[in-house]
């Protein structure tokens, strides 16, 4: 996928007030300061689409951009930093569970995963409950500058063998980094891809 256009739509905390339209709507979440801002700028060729930080917690609300006139970005806050709650939608914080399982005209969640660390509990969490509401997702690993190419490859089957306690089949997943432009056209196509099996 080529990107022609990509602009801010709206930001929001509310999943009621998010545009009311039906383009699919593809999803970048993680933990604070994973690189999912950064991403999202290096996805669409755009350095300040996405605002970043070096400090953890920048992006706290449901921000919508619209590429190409034809589908959603939508740039979620980190989970992870979020108080703990007992309750189902609070796990991971109100807004991001609320958008996760009201948002219809999401297709796909890329959860992101910081590849220099050994398997977060907290990642694996999330995945896992993901799984449980049965909403579709692929793993996205950054900052693959960060490391040797050896241990890029070792981090990610650690990260394999942990999903594999809880899954029998193992997501989609992309290497990418932002600073070294890695990934974009893997994971650009794979959205394609999934927007045009949708009927
Ligand atoms: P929150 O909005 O706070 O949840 O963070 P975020 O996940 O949006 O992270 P953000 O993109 O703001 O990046 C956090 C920090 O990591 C920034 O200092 C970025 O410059 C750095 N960073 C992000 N991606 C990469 C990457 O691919 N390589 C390197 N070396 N640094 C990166
Ligand atoms: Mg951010």
């Amino acid at each position: 996928m080529k990107i022609k256009t990509a602009e801010f739509v709206i930001s929001n905390t509310d999943v009621q007030k998010c545009p009311n339209t039906t383009i699919p709507e593809f999803a970048f979440i993680g933990r604070s300061n994973v690189g999912k801002s950064s991403l999202i700028n290096m996805l669409t060729n755009r350095k300040k689409l996405a605002k970043t930080s070096g400090r953890p917690g920048k992006t706290q609300l449901i921000n919508h951009f619209i590429v190409n006139n034809e589908w959603h970005l939508v740039d979620l806050p980190g989970y992870g930093w979020a108080r703990v709650s007992k309750t189902d939608r609070g796990k991971f914080g109100d807004i991001i569970a609320s958008y996760l399982l009201d948002r219809q005209s999401l297709v796909c969640t890329f959860i992101l995963i910081d590849i220099r660390l050994k398997p977060q509990p907290i990642d694996l969490e999330f995945i896992n409950w993901m799984g449980e509401k049965k909403l579709p997702f692929a793993l996205i690993f950054t900052k693959a500058d960060k490391i040797s190419k050896n241990k890029v490859e070792s981090h990610r089957a650690a990260f394999n063998r942990a999903l594999k306690a809880d899954w029998a089949e193992l997501p989609v997943s992309f290497i990418t980094s932002s600073l070294a432009k890695q990934g974009q056209e893997e994971v650009l196509d794979y959205i394609e891809d999934v927007m045009n099996s949708l009927d």
